[in-house]
């Protein structure tokens, strides 16, 4: 039995047709076809399924979509703006805080998540922020220092 869902997804609206047991993670990938969010552990335990919703950061293979029923939802594609990445993706580009990259779409929303509440992050609270994404991969310090970089890089654009 499908359901009706109407949401946004990056400033979109959508009125899709969704099973009652089915995932925002897999509404968005399977029937949106957005792709960059990533399923790894299927459990709420590596962030690579993290999405905002209305703003916040959400594992979405743990949310239901029927949840996400009238809500905003922000995903990684969501991020860049009129075609410019946002801060945070070039800043990890630039620290070389990408390797496999399957991490990287969850550290990008829960970054600029923290970027939006809070425009000069502590090291610690960067890291606070980063603690449900896990990374097999890069070691954190270089995500790390990518976030500060994009903090620094906001702080001098807004003056
Ligand atoms: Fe959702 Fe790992 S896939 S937390
Ligand atoms: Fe490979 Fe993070 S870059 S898991």
């Amino acid at each position: 039995m499908t359901h009706a869902l109407s949401l946004s997804v990056n400033g979109v609206a959508y009125s899709l047709g969704v099973g009652g047991g089915q995932t925002l993670l897999s509404v968005l990938r399977d029937e949106v076809g957005l792709t960059g969010t990533k399923e790894g552990c299927d459990d709420s335990e590596c962030g690579a399924c993290m999405v905002l919703l209305d703003g916040q950061p959400v594992n979405s293979c743990s949310y239901l979509a029927m949840q996400a029923e009238g809500r905003d939802v922000t995903t990684v594609e969501g991020l860049a703006r009129d075609g410019e990445l946002h801060a945070v993706q070039r800043a990890l580009i630039e620290a070389g805080g990408i390797q496999c990259g399957f991490c990287t779409s969850g550290m990008l929303v829960s970054a600029a998540a923290l970027l939006a509440e809070r425009a000069d992050p502590s090291e610690d609270e960067v890291r606070l922020a980063l603690a449900g994404n896990l990374c097999r991969c890069t070691g954190y310090q270089k995500i790390v220092e990518g976030v500060l970089a994009a903090a620094a890089e906001l702080q001098t654009a807004r003056g």
